[in-house]
């Protein structure tokens, strides 16, 4: 039979050498649990004759009591020590400086964009946005281009599966402004266009701002008035010479380009304006009245004007950029000359 004592000391070096919780419960199992050593020994209690049970019974309970309290100050003791570990392992050093600290910038097209809304929200113009996918009678139909207009090829849309298509420019814009309110309406919508063209000039998709004002009276003069003003004060010159160019579009009549003077070589003549000395930085026109019939606007009472200006166009005069390509790339070498 065991010696409660031996058992005690076998039991208190085990513990001691366990390295982890789930080791030390299987000591506990094995010494005090239902079927363990001190079960067992309690077991032999009846065997032994009567004068020594007392004495035997003590120092059993006094081997149990000691192994539970071995267990426990173990056990605790484990539970520290991983404590620590863990959270040494997970240590975050707060005075560490942060990483990809590196401040970003706007894109060249968001600049050019918000300097435009900027300029437009300062004369009174509200500034709209619409679906990028349109259906054909916003993009085309109720811009007077019916489904046989030649005008369509100079559209190359991209057609969806469903039929909608992705607009070929912010005119439809116009369109839904005039379907929800009731003239005077003056507004801008910046937004994205998609074309199927791409080449060193062209991309898929490109940015235009669309500018609509349908008043009562409203006529070419004031046309022409808020685009010369617009245009001097975008590129900061107020003798900046400007010319209209008879154009056409279906959804304005009549139709205008407007060319400023090269900004690149002041009209002498070079490359970028083609040695004509001038740049097309946009068209507009007097609304259609078919186009404002097309929404219920009463083109007897209302008239008005519409301009659609290319965005990477007016950027790339703004910041001396050579080539579009440059936009879309994202090359942090170009992008970061933003900051
Ligand atoms: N929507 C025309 C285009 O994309 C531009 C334009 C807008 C012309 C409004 C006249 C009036 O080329």
């Amino acid at each position: 039979m065991t010696d409660p004592q031996q058992l005690t000391d076998q039991a208190q070096t085990a513990i001691a050498a366990c390295g982890d919780e789930v080791t030390l419960e299987q000591l506990r199992v094995r010494f005090l649990g239902q079927k363990g050593a001190v079960a067992e020994l309690l077991r032999s209690l009846p065997e032994l004759p009567a004068s020594q049970r007392r004495d035997f019974g003590k120092a059993v309970n006094d081997a149990k009591s000691a192994i539970d309290k071995a267990l426990t100050e173990r056990r605790e003791l484990l539970h520290q020590a991983a404590l620590t570990a863990r959270l040494q392992a997970e240590r975050v050093d707060v005075t560490l400086p942060g990483r990809g600290e590196e401040p970003g910038g706007l894109h060249p097209i968001s600049r050019t964009l918000m300097r435009i809304e900027a300029l437009f929200r300062g004369i009174g113009f509200d500034v709209e946005e619409g679906p990028e996918i349109e259906d054909d009678f916003h993009n085309f139909g109720a811009l007077n281009i019916p489904a046989d207009h030649p005008a369509r090829a100079m559209h190359d849309t991209f057609y969806l599966p469903s039929g909608l298509l992705l607009r070929t420019h912010t005119s439809p814009v116009q369109i839904r402004a005039l379907q929800r309110q009731a003239p005077p309406v003056q507004l801008i919508a910046p937004g994205r266009v998609y074309r199927r063209d791409s080449d060193l000039t062209h991309t898929p998709m490109f940015h235009q701002v669309e500018g609509l004002m349908v008043d009562e009276g409203v006529s070419f003069a004031h046309l022409k008035g808020v685009l010369v003003d617009f245009l001097r004060r975008f590129f900061d010159r107020d003798d900046l010479p400007i010319r209209f160019r008879p154009s056409f579009f279906p959804f304005t009549e009549p139709s205008a380009e407007a060319d400023i003077g090269c900004v690149i070589c002041q009209g002498e003549g070079c490359r970028v304006c083609k040695h004509t000395g001038w740049l097309e930085v946009l068209g507009c026109g007097m609304v259609h009245p078919n186009v404002l019939r097309n929404v219920g606007v009463d083109a007897e009472r209302y008239t008005g004007f519409a301009f659609g200006m290319g965005v990477e166009r007016l950027a790339m005069l703004q910041y001396r950029i050579g080539d579009l390509r440059l936009f879309f790339d994202n090359d942090l070498r170009f992008l970061r000359q933003f900051r």
